[in-house]
């Protein structure tokens, strides 16, 4: 494993790897943890900006042209941009099953499903976890 083939890459692509890979950790750490909490509210915000971070920063990644400068993922960003701030919109309405139902499903649709995706030969983080 080397971070060499991420970190060599344009600024926009480290920039959102690591804030997906944060982002991904910091959910795991949400779904364990105490709900309704400070410290669930706090990480939460911190979570929404990564992913904030994470989908804004893909509209600077184009390695994959497959509609003009875009690709296919590009909608998963869009998707997520409606999604996070939805979900945070149905906690601050005490909608709780709501809330609960939409982050288990970004988290699983966005971050785990995205980021096996992003390990199939060819793309940066192959060469990450399983060299060139
Ligand atoms: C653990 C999760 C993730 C990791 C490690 C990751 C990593 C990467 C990397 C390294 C690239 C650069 C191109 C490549 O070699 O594939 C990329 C591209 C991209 N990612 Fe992610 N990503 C993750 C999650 C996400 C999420 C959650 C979204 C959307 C909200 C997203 C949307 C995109 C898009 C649209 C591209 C540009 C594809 C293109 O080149 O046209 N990724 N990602």
């Amino acid at each position: 494993m080397s971070l060499a083939p991420l970190l060599d890459a344009a600024p926009a692509i480290p920039l959102h790897a690591l804030a997906a890979i944060a982002a991904f950790v910091l959910g795991i750490v949400q779904f364990a943890a105490p709900k309704g909490t400070l410290p669930h509210r706090t990480l939460g915000w911190i979570w929404v900006l990564l992913m904030v971070a994470v989908a804004l920063s893909s509209f600077w990644i184009h390695t994959i042209r497959l509609v003009g400068p875009f690709s296919p993922i590009h909608l998963l960003s869009i998707f997520t941009l409606i999604m996070v701030p939805l979900a945070v919109w149905r906690a601050h309405t005490h909608r709780v099953a709501d809330h609960r139902r939409i982050m288990i499903m970004t988290f699983t649709g966005a971050l785990v499903i995205a980021g096996l995706f992003t390990l199939v030969p060819g793309r940066i983080m192959h060469a990450v976890a399983f060299g060139p």
